[in-house]
């Protein structure tokens, strides 16, 4: 019987929690058994059925020998980073959903876990509950990785969705996701694609083998996406998805998050509300895509839970999940080509235009964002899209 400890007993830590107990029996049959030893929370859940087992105090869990598996589903690069520390000296494995943290230090804490003969497991921090990250590492290892690039924000998702279906403007759309329980009080880090940034951190990470910093994947978000703009894009027969994207092309890795103008024959298009899918293309396996909920209770906990029964059954079943120090294998995203779709006030050289209060609209050759750059200087331009398909 392995015993655990979840610090953090929000929403998915209360979900992981549910899990172990709802489905007991198969775990213990797949695993010998899995019991909470202890919730580490700053509140008390005098209400909870599990308020017995919450304390404030970690060092609890920290010095007790009988736990060896921690999960910290807290969030953020705090307290998060210290427990996630403190836990793998001790000697036990952690397992987290936290993007944050796996995105700002996880090549760190993946060598502490290493030199502490435990595992450091992230399935959760990209994609929720859609298995991503072991079925990149282990069913596609096989394949040189070509290019990812996908659905990894559900609340952006939701709120494209809403303005291409409803026909509502962006902070309308916002306002209803809010409302819903999809986006937090502090949408910034959804809408302006930091979220979905850090995901492509770790993906782009996960391939390469080698840390990638934020700094090296730019990220643009959706506040600026104009219900002018979904229109062109639905008599284009496209739709505009905030898609993070890595491309592995020469020994290099370039990664970006922006919204894109996708055709309708993409399998992403039709990736709706809060859901979320990845395309992944090997040079064997050609495309595949990964679908399904990306956030959410229960789902997160379902790959919380799965990672706690890896390291259950195989302690070193982390070495997968692996990466080192951060070095220069990033490229320039600035220099991929792709068709633009761009809004532009007046007139340009081009061959497709249609014109809507004075505002032009264009889609162009094949071109890199610096080329791009140069076709419209001087131009004063309204917006402009990387297309897919
Ligand atoms: N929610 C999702 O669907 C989802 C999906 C994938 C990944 N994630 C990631 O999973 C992590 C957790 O997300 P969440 O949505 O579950 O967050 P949450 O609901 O805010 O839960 C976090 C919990 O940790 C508690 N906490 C704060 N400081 C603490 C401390 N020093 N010690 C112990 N507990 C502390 C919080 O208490 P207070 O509320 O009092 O601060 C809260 O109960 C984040 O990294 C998030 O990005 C979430």
């Amino acid at each position: 019987m392995k015993k655990i400890a979840v610090l953090g007993f929000g929403t998915v830590g209360s979900g992981v929690v549910e899990t172990i107990d709802i489905n007991a029996d198969v775990i213990t049959q797949r695993t010998g058994g899995i019991t909470v030893k202890y919730i580490v929370d700053v509140r008390d859940f005098p209400d909870s059925p599990y308020a017995a087992l919450v304390t404030k105090d970690f060092s609890v869990v920290e010095n007790d020998p009988e736990v060896s598996i921690v999960v910290e589903t807290i969030g953020g690069i705090g307290v998060a980073y210290d427990f996630t520390k403190r836990s793998l000296k001790a000697g036990k494995s952690v397992v987290t959903s936290n993007k944050e943290l796996v995105a700002t230090y996880g090549y760190e804490l993946m060598a502490l876990a290493k030199e502490n003969g435990v595992s450091y497991l992230f399935e959760a921090s990209v994609g929720g509950g859609v298995p991503l990250l072991r079925p990149l590492k282990t069913c596609l290892n096989g394949d040189v990785i070509k290019e990812i690039y996908g659905i990894l924000n559900g609340t952006t998702n939701y709120i494209l969705t809403q303005m291409f279906q409803n026909g509502v403007s962006f902070a309308e759309a916002l306002a209803t996701a809010q409302a819903l329980g999809y986006s937090e009080a502090d949408p910034t880090a959804d809408v302006e694609g930091h979220d979905a940034c850090r995901k492509a951190c770790i993906l782009t990470s996960l391939v390469t083998g080698t840390h990638i910093t934020q700094d090296k994947v730019p990220a643009k978000g959706i506040s600026g996406v104009a219900l002018e703009d979904v229109e062109y894009a639905a008599q284009l027969g496209y739709t505009i998805k905030l898609l993070g994207r890595c491309v592995f092309e020469g020994g290099k890795a370039y990664s970006y998050v922006a919204p894109h103008l996708v055709s309708r024959n993409e399998l992403v298009s039709g990736v709706n509300g809060v859901m979320n899918g990845i395309v992944v293309k090997g040079n064997i396996v050609g495309e595949t895509m990964f679908y399904g909920a990306g956030a959410g209770k229960m789902p997160t906990a379902s790959a919380v839970v799965a990672d706690v029964t890896a390291i259950a059954t195989n302690v070193r079943a982390g070495e997968c999940f692996e990466w080192s120090a951060p070095s220069d294998v990033s490229g320039d995203p600035a220099e991929l080509k792709t068709k633009w779709f761009v809004r532009v006030r007046g007139e340009l050289e081009a061959e497709l235009a249609g014109t809507a209060d004075g505002v032009s609209a264009y889609v162009t050759a094949e071109m890199s964002e610096k080329e791009l750059q140069t076709v419209l200087s001087g131009a004063e331009v309204v917006s402009a899209y990387r297309m897919i398909g």
